[in-house]
C-alpha cells in the first residue's frame, strides 16, 4: 500500500456513453449554468440522496481526504477510460472520436462555471494556460500576485519579468490585502480562488471591485475551487483550471476562460492544428487559419485524459452546485468541530499536526497531504461523514489550529 500521507511529495502526483451512476441534471441547477443556486444551509433529503448516489461511484481503498492533490475517478469515468484503453490496445481507437470527448468536457465545464462554451479553451496544465496570458501582456505591464500562491500561477509571470525587453514587473501582497494593493498601474491580478497550501479563499468581491476601479484585469486560478465552490468565471478577465483535482478527471485536462471582449487581446502563442478553424483541414500547410472563438487557444488534447473528463463533470452536475458546496462545508466543519478547530468556509482544512499524526494516518489508511509544513485534508463528493469520523479518530489529540 502506498503511504497515506504524501509528506513532501511534489504537488502533481500521481461521444462515449457515460455508464451508470447519478443520472440527469439536479433540481436547482439553472438552465445554461449551475450558478443560480448557491445559498448555504442544511442539506435536504433529496440532496442527500443525490450525494449518496454519487458517493456510491467511488471505490477508494483508503479514507481518501486528498482531493486537493488529485481527485478520484467515479465509476462512470473509470469505465469510460477502460473502454477507451481497450479500443486503443485493439487498434480500434479513432483520433477524431476524441474530439467528442473534448467537446463534452468543454461544454460541461462551461456550464459548471457559468460561461458560454465558445469562451472556453482547453489545454493540459494550468501553468501552460497561465503562460499564454503572461506571454500576451503588453510591455511594461505590472502584475500583482498573492504571497505564497501556487507557483503555476506565479512562474509564468516571473518568466516574462525576466525578459529585459518586456519591462514587466511582478509584485506580491498577502492574500487578505490583495484588493488594497491594486492601484492604477496594476495591469493584472493573478490569484488562486482557493489557496493550494491551506485552503484560504480569496475575497473575490473585494478584488473584483478594486480592479473595476483601476481597469485591472483579474486572472483567477480555479484549480482548487471549481467543483466544490460555486464560481462565476464570467466575472473576471481570465480563469484557468486544472481538471485533475476537484473535477475528478485524469491529469492532462485544463481549461481557460476568457471574457468575450478580451479574445483578441490574447495571443495564441502555442496554436497548432487543434486551434484551427476546422481542425481536420488545418493539419498541413499555411496560411494561419485559427478558430474565431476561444478554441483558437486550444492546445492539442491529451486524448485519453479527456475520455475521463466529461463523465466526471456530469456526475458533479448531477449532484448540483449548492449541494456540492454545502456537502464539502458540512464535512469540513464536522472535522473542525471534532478536532476543536474554528469553523471554516473552505473544503480544504489545514491543521498543525504533531510528529505522530502522519504515522497514525498511515496506520488508519487515512489519505491526506502535508503542505507548507501542515496537514492538509480535503472534503468532496467522494466523502461521507464516516470518512470524517475515521480521520478524527486517527488524529484525536494530535492536531491543533
Ligand atoms: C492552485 C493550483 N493551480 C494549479 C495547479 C496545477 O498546476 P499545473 O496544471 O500547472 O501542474 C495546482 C496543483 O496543485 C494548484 O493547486
Amino acid at each position: 500500500m502506498t503511504p497515506a500521507v504524501g509528506a513532501g511529495d511534489p504537488e502533481p502526483q500521481p461521444p462515449r456513453p457515460a455508464p451508470g451512476g447519478v443520472a440527469g441534471g439536479a433540481p436547482g441547477d439553472v438552465a445554461g449554468g449551475e450558478l443560480g443556486d448557491v445559498a448555504g444551509g442544511e442539506l435536504g433529503a433529496e440532496e442527500r440522496a443525490r450525494l449518496g448516489a454519487a458517493a456510491g461511484e467511488f471505490a477508494a481503498e483508503t479514507t481518501y481526504l486528498d482531493t486537493a492533490t488529485y481527485g478520484l475517478p467515479p465509476r462512470r469515468s473509470f469505465e469510460a477510460l477502460q473502454a477507451a484503453l481497450g479500443e486503443w490496445r485493439a487498434g480500434r481507437a479513432r483520433a477524431a472520436a476524441y474530439d467528442d470527448d473534448v467537446a463534452r468536457g468543454r461544454a460541461a465545464f462551461a456550464r459548471l462555471v457559468g460561461v458560454d462554451p465558445s469562451l472556453v479553451a482547453i489545454g493540459t496544465t494550468a501553468s501552460s494556460l497561465v503562460g499564454l496570458v503572461a506571454a500576451s501582456l503588453p510591455a511594461g505591464a505590472q502584475v500583482l500576485t498573492a504571497t505564497g500562491d501556487f507557483t503555476s500561477v506565479l512562474f509564468p509571470f516571473h518568466v516574462q519579468a525576466g525578459r529585459p525587453d518586456r519591462r514587466i514587473t511582478v509584485r506580491e501582497a498577502p492574500l487578505d490585502r490583495l484588493a488594497e494593493a491594486v492601484d492604477e498601474h496594476t495591469t493584472v491580478v493573478a490569484v488562486s480562488a482557493v489557496q493550494s497550501a491551506d485552503g484560504r479563499l480569496a475575497d473575490l468581491d473585494d478584488i473584483v471591485a478594486a480592479c473595476a476601479g483601476t481597469g485591472t484585469r483579474v486572472l483567477l486560478d480555479l484549480t482548487q475551487a471549481a467543483g466544490w465552490l460555486p464560481v462565476d468565471a464570467g466575472r473576471v478577465a481570465y480563469t484557468v483550471t486544472a481538471g485533475y483535482k476537484w473535477l475528478l478527471a485524469p491529469r492532462g485536462t485544463a481549461y481557460l476562460t476568457v471574457q468575450r471582449e478580451l479574445l483578441d487581446d490574447l495571443v495564441p502563442v502555442s496554436a497548432g492544428w487543434y486551434a484551427g478553424a476546422d481542425r481536420w483541414s488545418s493539419i498541413y500547410g499555411g496560411p494561419l487559419r485559427l478558430a474565431d472563438d476561444a478554441r483558437r487557444f486550444d492546445l492539442s488534447p491529451a486524448w485519453l485524459s479527456w475520455v475521463g473528463a466529461a463523465p466526471s463533470l456530469d456526475l458533479l452536475e448531477a449532484v448540483g452546485s449548492r449541494t456540492r458546496h454545502a456537502h464539502a462545508l458540512e464535512l469540513a466543519n464536522r472535522f473542525c468541530a471534532g478536532a476543536g478547530l474554528p469553523p471554516t468556509a473552505s473544503a480544504i482544512v489545514s491543521v498543525d499536526a504533531d510528529a505522530e499524526a502522519p504515522g497514525r494516518m498511515v496506520a488508519a489508511t487515512v489519505a491526506g497531504s502535508v503542505r507548507a509544513g501542515r496537514l492538509r485534508l480535503s472534503f468532496h463528493v467522494c466523502n461521507t461523514t464516516a470518512d470524517v469520523d475515521r480521520a478524527l479518530e486517527a488524529l484525536a489529540g494530535h492536531v491543533r489550529a
